[in-house]
């Protein structure tokens, strides 16, 4: 068995990939704020859970240094937390705290995990990562076209964080590997109940990735790319 940490694990995406990875017999700790529900989403899958306000950097920190001290290296990363920007959070209407609030969560603790959760997973060259990104952060597609800017512009900024971190760590060829995935538009709290995919669905790119089989020297791209963003269990741009 190993270790799985679940960030934004006391609900939604998170909380069904935490479910499926509970399922397969791995330990997880569960990452969040609100602790009631926290509690109740550990109750539900028998597992450990901290949880902290992930705005404050200084908190993640001493979060995820104690989860490290607690129960050793991680085998498995999902991060999966993140907020929606305001309704009407255009550039020109979003004021600072709207956007530093954003930034914070979204992506500031997202560096934290990684500096402080992956640091040792890429040391011990074993061990992979999946970070919630959002087609809505792409260069491309349907990313960056305007609205939900400090939503849009925190994922654009996670997907330059993992791909740069990919490349610092030699694109899986020391065995540590780190992805980011589009979820699609799922039925969460974030989503909404009008999401044409279940959370279930969503959270399938996510347990995928976790539990493929990966090889650089694989036939597939499936088995033998990483660095990459994912959608569907396919590779999309950026
Ligand atoms: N649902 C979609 O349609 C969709 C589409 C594209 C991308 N995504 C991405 O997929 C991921 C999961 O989304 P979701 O729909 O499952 O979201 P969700 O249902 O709103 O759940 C968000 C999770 O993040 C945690 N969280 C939020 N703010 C936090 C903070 N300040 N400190 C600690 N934890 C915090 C929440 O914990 P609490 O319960 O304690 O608040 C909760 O566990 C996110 O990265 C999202 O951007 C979702």
């Amino acid at each position: 068995m190993s270790l799985v940490v679940v960030t934004g694990g006391s609900r939604g995406l998170g909380f069904e990939t935490a479910k499926a990875l509970k399922a397969l017999g791995h330990d997880i700790v569960l990452v969040a704020k609100d602790s009631a529900r926290l509690a109740q989403a550990a109750a539900e899958l028998e597992c450990d859970f901290r949880s902290v306000d992930l705005e404050d950097i200084d908190a993640a920190k001493k979060c995820f240094d104690e989860i490290l001290e607690t129960f050793g290296t991680p085998e498995i990363l999902i991060i999966a937390h993140a907020v929606m920007s305001a309704k009407m959070s255009k550039t020109l209407k979003t004021d600072n705290a709207e956007w530093r609030r954003v930034m914070a969560i979204n992506l500031d603790s997202v560096f934290c995990a990684l500096n402080i959760l992956a640091a040792p997973m890429a040391a011990a060259r074993s061990g992979r990562v999946i970070v919630f990104s959002a087609c809505l952060g792409r260069m491309s597609g349907p990313g960056n076209t305007g609205g939900l800017a400090p939503y849009r512009v925190s994922k654009a900024g996670v997907n330059a964080l993992v791909r740069n971190l990919a490349h610092e760590t030699g694109l899986g060829s020391r065995g540590f590997i780190i992805d980011a995935l589009c979820p699609n538009h799922s039925r969460t709290d974030m989503g909404g109940p009008d999401a044409p995919l279940s959370a279930e669905d969503g959270a399938r790119t996510a347990i995928w990735l976790a539990t493929r089989e990966f090889d650089v020297n694989g036939a597939t791209d499936q088995e033998k790319l990483t660095g990459l963003l994912w959608e569907e269990m396919k590779v999309v741009p950026w």
